[in-house]
């Protein structure tokens, strides 16, 4: 296991202006680039993720079966890194389709997690997600946030709220097609996922500090992209996507100067990342099952941007053929 951390955490003091650590953040990481070469030999190691344990608890919980659903194809956005570009189109799930899919599935997956295109623009979206309820199934809609207003009804019936939560990914605060400053307002709690890039790294700090004071953020996940149409690997870089240890640089010099008042830390360990509590060693079997817009299906969510697919789904089966463990499993930091 490679112990990475870059210096000793001290604990920022709370009159501390924000700027204050913005720039360490950015002293950090340009020290890094300048000096941090990747080292092929190193890119599958572990590497310790260190926390100030008076100011963060871990939540460690079970993996669960998850059914990703890919409601439509349909998208207001191009982002040029899309994972599902090669998709996008004027296509969309019925309604009855979905329920079918849903229904074969209920009893494998604990929870559904709407995809496409852009999930809210499926004219069932309500729908959909009081469907999901009714079964006792948990959902989770990820969105480019653009039209939250259609999440807004859903979310005020308390007993849907419970059930229901709503990832706004970004790939930058001012950089990209889709920048969290020119995501529209909502009050409803969100998790606003940052997409970690080689051109938006510098902006991430300043993206947390607009998060919290712009939205009800109810967690701030940090993942990556990652262009696996193009390489065919997962660990293999393009321009567009930050080296495996370099992510682990930023999110430790993240998570040492981070001082602001999200309450949930989503850390992805993209396979390398671990803590003292969790070597997430035990998850190494696929606990996700997708169903494409056209209802064809691929167990490893990575697998989808090669349009690997099966002809049937399973959870908690199939080996992960990427790493030794699953490499989409995430470390999760509360404020104490
Ligand atoms: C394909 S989008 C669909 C949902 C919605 N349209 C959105 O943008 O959030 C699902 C998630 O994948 C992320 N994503 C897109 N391209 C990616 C890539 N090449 N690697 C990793 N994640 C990617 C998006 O930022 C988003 O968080
Ligand atoms: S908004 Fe989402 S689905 Fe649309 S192009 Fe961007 S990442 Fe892809």
């Amino acid at each position: 296991m490679t112990d990475f951390k870059i210096k000793k955490t001290e604990t920022i003091p709370a009159e501390s202006v924000q700027n204050g650590f913005v720039n360490e953040f950015l002293r950090d990481i340009d020290n890094l680039s300048s000096h941090e070469t990747e080292n092929p030999s190193d890119i599958r190691a572990d590497f310790l993720l260190h926390y100030d344990k008076s100011r963060w608890k871990e939540v460690v919980s079970e993996p669960e079966n998850t059914l990703q659903v890919f409601i439509t194809d349909r998208c207001n956005l191009r982002c040029p890194e899309c994972f599902y570009g090669q998709w996008l189109s004027t296509a969309e799930m019925s309604l009855e389709e979905y329920k079918q899919h849903v229904l074969k599935y209920s009893s494998q997956a604990n929870k559904v997690t709407l995809l496409g295109g852009e999930p809210t623009l499926h004219r069932k979206l309500v729908e959909i997600v009081e469907f999901n309820a009714s079964l006792g199934l948990k959902t989770t809609c990820y969105t480019n946030g653009i039209r939250t207003k259609r999440l807004e009804a859903v979310m005020q019936k308390p007993e849907m709220a419970k059930l229901t939560s709503i990832r706004i990914g970004i790939h930058g605060l001012t950089l990209s097609e889709k920048p969290l400053r020119d995501v529209p307002k909502t009050d409803i709690p969100v998790t606003i996922v940052y997409m970690l890039a080689e051109y938006n790294k510098h902006e991430l700090m300043d993206a947390v500090n607009f998060a919290e004071n712009n939205f009800n953020c109810a967690g701030f996940f940090i993942s990556s992209l990652r262009e696996i149409e193009k390489t065919g690997d997962y660990w293999v870089d393009t321009p567009r996507t930050v080296p495996i240890n370099q992510y682990a640089h930023i999110v430790q010099s993240f998570v040492d100067h981070y001082n602001g008042d999200v309450q949930k830390l989503h850390l992805s360990t993209r396979g390398v990342l671990v803590t003292e509590n969790q070597d997430f060693m035990g998850v190494t079997k696929c606990r996700f099952g997708s169903i494409l817009g056209d209802g064809s299906k691929v167990i490893a969510p990575l697998d989808i941007s090669i349009n690997r697919t099966s002809p049937e789904l399973t959870f908690d089966q199939q080996q992960c053929v990427r790493h030794h463990k699953c490499v989409l499993q995430k470390i999760i930091l509360e404020r104490i």
